[in-house]
């Protein structure tokens, strides 16, 4: 949809620049598991970005010296060059010069880096792509002119994060991000998120996400194997049909301010995306003992204290606490002395919902 062979330079004198973005990881209530085709999406998936949980990506271009054909690009990753990273990037910036013909007359060297420890096992390709795409648009912008609007820059930007990583499609847009085509939200699409703003009480702009770091160590399947097994997964379909039913619950209760209706989405989600794994073949397990430990401790917390806070999961152990910000002090005190003792080494990321990307 945005390929375009006339994003070429025909000045013959480039000017070096450099353009950079913060952009935030994000957490799913309604999960992305299963795709089909160039990353789309099974179903229709809807999450908040995060404040803290960033990549921060510097991009430098230059008049490419040789005529080669393919993509010239040098990688750091914390100041240090990273081949594999690199390789990936050159595989995914390939892809891209249909749509951005552009990439192949100049030369990059791109600086990128991580709020949060890289072994923190929370999910950067969602911030990792999404600020890449950012900056593939500003480029495109400041040589064209081309998306001087913020609507058809984002969508742009949305579009090419997906093609990335699917969740960082929804990384684009500040609160709420809606990916993929649902019949009750008007202008969802399977080819970029949306920011969904109008219809969501601002409780939920206050919620908190408390990453309680369960383990550390390394994912023993990564997520696009993960999605890749959802094709023989006997409880697909299924699935599916339930995400579209939870999105029209997650929605209503959003648009209520119905936070124990959202707190049953939102865990019965987090728990079938951990079922999903162990019905698979070959099954795998992300969740480690100090994730059910935390579950265990959280329930019994909340049956005495009738406060409303809840869990989630990403793809991996780590248990995001959510709850409203007028509750913080009680959550708190909970946290330090319950769950704080399960997470290695005592570590958690206090981080809330967020204000979505920033030029640097
Ligand atoms: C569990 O977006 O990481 O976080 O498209 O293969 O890069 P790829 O997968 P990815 O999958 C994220 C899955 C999830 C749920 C979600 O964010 O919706």
């Amino acid at each position: 949809m945005y390929d375009n062979p006339q994003l070429i330079i025909e000045t013959a004198n480039i000017e070096p620049g450099k353009i950079a973005w913060r952009s935030p990881s994000n957490l799913a209530l309604v999960k992305y598991w299963g795709k089909y085709g160039q990353q789309l999406p099974k179903n229709p998936s809807i999450s908040f970005t995060l404040e803290h949980a960033c990549t921060d990506t510097y991009l430098e271009y230059r008049p490419k010296r040789g005529v080669d054909e393919g993509i010239a690009l040098e990688f750091f990753f914390k100041d240090e060059p990273n081949e594999p990273f690199r390789i990936k990037l050159v595989q995914f910036l390939e892809k891209m010069t249909s749509i951005f013909p552009f990439l192949k007359q100049l030369e990059f060297t791109i600086r990128s880096s991580n709020s949060f420890p890289h072994s923190a096992g929370i999910a950067s390709s969602a911030s990792s792509m999404s600020a890449l795409a950012l900056c593939l648009c500003s480029l495109e912008d400041r040589f064209f002119g081309t998306l001087k609007d913020d609507t058809a820059f984002r969508q742009k930007a949305s579009y090419v994060a997906r093609l990335g990583s699917g969740s960082a499609s929804r990384s684009i847009f500040d609160g709420f991000g809606l990916w993929g085509e649902t019949p009750i939200v008007e202008g969802s699409s399977n080819l970029y998120a949306i920011p969904y703003k109008h219809e969501v009480d601002p409780i939920f702009h206050t919620f908190h996400d408390d990453i309680l770091i369960a383990s550390k160590g390394e994912k023993s399947v990564s997520s696009t194997a993960g999605h890749a097994l959802m094709e023989n997964n006997i409880y697909a379909e299924n699935r599916y049909r339930q995400a579209n039913q939870h999105m029209q619950q997650l929605l209503s209760a959003l648009k209520t301010g119905d936070l124990e209706a959202f707190g049953r989405i939102t865990e019965s989600e987090a728990l079938v995306l951990h079922a999903l794994m162990m019905t698979s073949h070959p099954p795998y397990i992300l969740m480690r003992p100090a994730t059910l430990s935390m579950i265990e401790a959280l329930w019994t917390f909340r049956k005495e204290t009738k406060l409303p806070v809840y869990f989630s999961l990403d793809a991996g152990p780590n248990i995001h606490l959510l709850y409203p910000n007028n509750i913080k002090p009680q959550v708190d005190a909970f946290v330090q002395s319950e769950l704080i003792p399960l997470c290695e080494n005592g570590e958690y990321i206090a981080d809330k919902v967020g204000s979505g990307p920033l030029e640097l």
